[in-house]
């Protein structure tokens, strides 16, 4: 098992809330993507068995939304747009920012497992192209200096919290 009971609770809890079981699905995803930091088949069955939907609709929903990684990540899973508003607006060389700075490539995880970076579709905030997520925070209207304050930021809370 890599759902713990009280995940388990939680989501029965939530799927109650709706008049069909399948639209506790998504909640279901971001609880266990909260307490694992991933999921992967053997999380979709703890779902549906929880939840009491069948095991391919979780499947579906997990690799249809790019918020749920499929393997483990970073602490930080930075996600950067690169959809038409923040490709034009710059998102490529971005990316290529961020693999300097990180010293890794799209896809790839920092040897201290810090950031893990990926690019993503649109993340619904175009009018504030380029713009990235990290975990559950939107970073928009991004320079290379708001990037440079954003890691530093996010370092010293990862040694804080250390
Ligand atoms: S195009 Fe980047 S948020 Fe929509």
């Amino acid at each position: 098992m890599m759902l713990s009971e009280a995940s388990i609770t939680l989501m029965k809890e939530m799927t109650a809330r709706y008049p069909e079981k399948r639209s506790g699905i998504l909640p279901a995803l971001t609880i266990a993507y909260e307490e694992v930091g991933h999921v992967n088949p053997d999380i979709y069955r703890e779902i549906a068995a929880a939840i009491d939907v069948p095991m391919v609709e979780v499947a579906e929903a997990a690799t249809f939304y790019t918020m749920f990684p499929k393997e483990p990540v970073g602490t930080y899973l930075i996600q950067v747009c690169h959809n038409i508003s923040c490709a034009l607006m710059g998102a490529d060389s971005l990316v290529e920012y961020l693999e300097e700075k990180l010293g890794i490539k799209k896809g790839d995880t920092t040897p201290d497992n810090l950031f893990t970076l990926i690019s993503v579709e649109c993340l619904g905030s175009c009018s504030t192209a380029p713009m990235m997520q990290i975990n559950q925070d939107f970073y928009e209207n991004l320079t290379r200096a708001k990037v440079d304050q954003i890691l530093e930021d996010l370092r010293e809370k990862a040694k804080a919290q250390a």
